[in-house]
């Protein structure tokens, strides 16, 4: 039974193609200086900054250049967007990039009126916003994170080992996102398989929790399943259109609030992979690959009928002559297989982990306490990184 809940989601978005022209319609809307963000010039290097930059000068704009935004983005880039936010008094945040940047945008967004440091006041303490809010615009480049039409923002801090997300009320949403799916035909192969096994996981991870029937279960079942054939497809023809559209179709589906529309969620995967992050700052997508595995192992029996219903739903196991566990086995195995075919099968070990790292890493995992089938004890997330190395 769904519980009660309120769906709002106010980005608009422009998709397909041509959806750059939508940036003409929406930058009238907002005032004359534009705060550019972008990360380590991919942009610069496929055509979309050019092309981007034209149609803010067409529309009169004063551009500020705020690029060098890194994967993960820290703490330290987040004060100096601060700062070039307030000293050009900016009136609209352009993320032109992955979800870093527009994590990145939204960070700055909440910060610019705030006078308390923002790391504490949102990241730490995890309060929400009080101060005006910078409006944030993105053309997206990359699939996977869902930021393009989320309140989300994951901030680094390396000094303390912390890797953070807050989730941001609706306020903090872009007001409008850019998705041209053939942005993302530059991505090399491991971003690409990265963000599609973040869009996995993101949907995974609101599924694998409370044992109704629910229309946002039957939605994740089909949203899982779309990702998985158009990955098959996309390894092998990185520049399949269909494929690609609906790889970042799913990614906005996946972490927009609509998939957990009146249920409850888990979460525990980005907790352990954020944590991994903390230390290594490897690539998002890949650090839940490395634990997912080991992590639903461990609570399948817990919830062994949502694993039964993943297995035949997703995977197409064929139950005949199978116990529930057989079935939920063979469910995880086959996920495994697909993992191992589009090459997102890594260990916390090729991330850069090292066995010292262990006890560090569990100790910046969040422990999610009653969302799942099973929360976890801390012996248990040692467990499950020693296996995931
Ligand atoms: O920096 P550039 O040069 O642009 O290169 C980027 C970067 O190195 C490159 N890239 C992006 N688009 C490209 C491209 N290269 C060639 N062609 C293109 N079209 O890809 C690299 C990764 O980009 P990034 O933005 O870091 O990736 P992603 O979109 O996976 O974002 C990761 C960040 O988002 C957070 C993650 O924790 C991580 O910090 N997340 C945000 C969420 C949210 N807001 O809801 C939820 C997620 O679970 C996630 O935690
Ligand atoms: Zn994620």
């Amino acid at each position: 039974m769904l519980g009660t809940f309120t769906f709002h989601n106010p980005t608009k978005l422009y998709f397909g193609e041509n959806a750059l022209e939508g940036l003409s319609e929406e930058l009238p809307k907002y005032g004359k200086t534009v705060q550019l963000i972008y990360g380590g010039g991919s942009i610069k290097r496929n055509g979309v900054y050019d092309a981007v930059v034209k149609i803010l000068h067409d529309c009169g704009k004063t551009v500020v250049e705020d690029g060098g935004v890194m994967p993960n983005p820290t703490v330290k880039k987040l004060y100096e967007g601060v700062r070039i936010a307030r000293e050009h008094k900016v009136d609209l945040l352009l993320a032109v990039g992955g979800g870093s940047c527009c994590d990145y945008a939204k960070a700055v967004s909440v910060s610019v009126h705030e006078p308390e440091d923002p790391w504490e006041k949102y990241f730490a303490r995890y309060e929400d916003p009080t101060c005006e809010i910078v409006p944030v615009g993105c053309v997206l480049t990359m699939a996977g994170t869902g930021s393009e039409m989320n309140g989300g923002s994951v901030i680094t801090n390396p000094a303390q080992k912390m890797k953070i997300g807050k989730v941001f009320d609706e306020r903090v949403n872009p007001k409008f996102s850019i998705l041209n799916p053939k942005f993302t035909y530059t991505l090399p192969m491991r971003q690409t398989v990265s963000g599609i096994y973040d869009i996995f996981s993101h949907i995974s991870e609101q599924y694998f929790s409370g044992t109704d029937d629910n229309v946002s279960d039957a939605l994740s079942e089909a949203l899982m399943r779309s990702v998985v054939n158009a990955s098959r497809i996309i390894v092998r023809d990185p520049e399949n259109y269909e494929a690609r559209s609906n790889i970042m179709w799913a990614a906005t589906w996946a972490l927009n609030n609509l998939v957990g529309c009146g249920k409850t969620e888990d979460w525990m995967v980005h907790m352990l992979g954020q944590a991994l992050g903390a230390y290594t700052d490897a690539t998002h997508g890949l650090t839940l690959a490395a634990v997912s595995l080991p992590y639903y192992r461990l609570v399948m029996p817990y919830g062994l009928l949502k694993f039964v219903r993943f297995a035949k739903e997703v995977w197409h196991i064929d139950p005949a002559g199978k116990t529930n566990k057989q079935i939920a086995e063979a469910g995880l195995s086959a996920m495994h297989a697909w993992m191992q075919e589009i090459g997102v099968a890594v260990s916390m070990r090729d991330l850069g982990a090292t066995e010292d790292m262990i006890e560090g890493i569990a100790d910046a995992t969040i422990l999610m306490d009653g969302v799942g089938y099973h929360t976890l004890t801390r012996d248990e997330v040692v467990r499950i990184l020693k296996e995931s190395l």
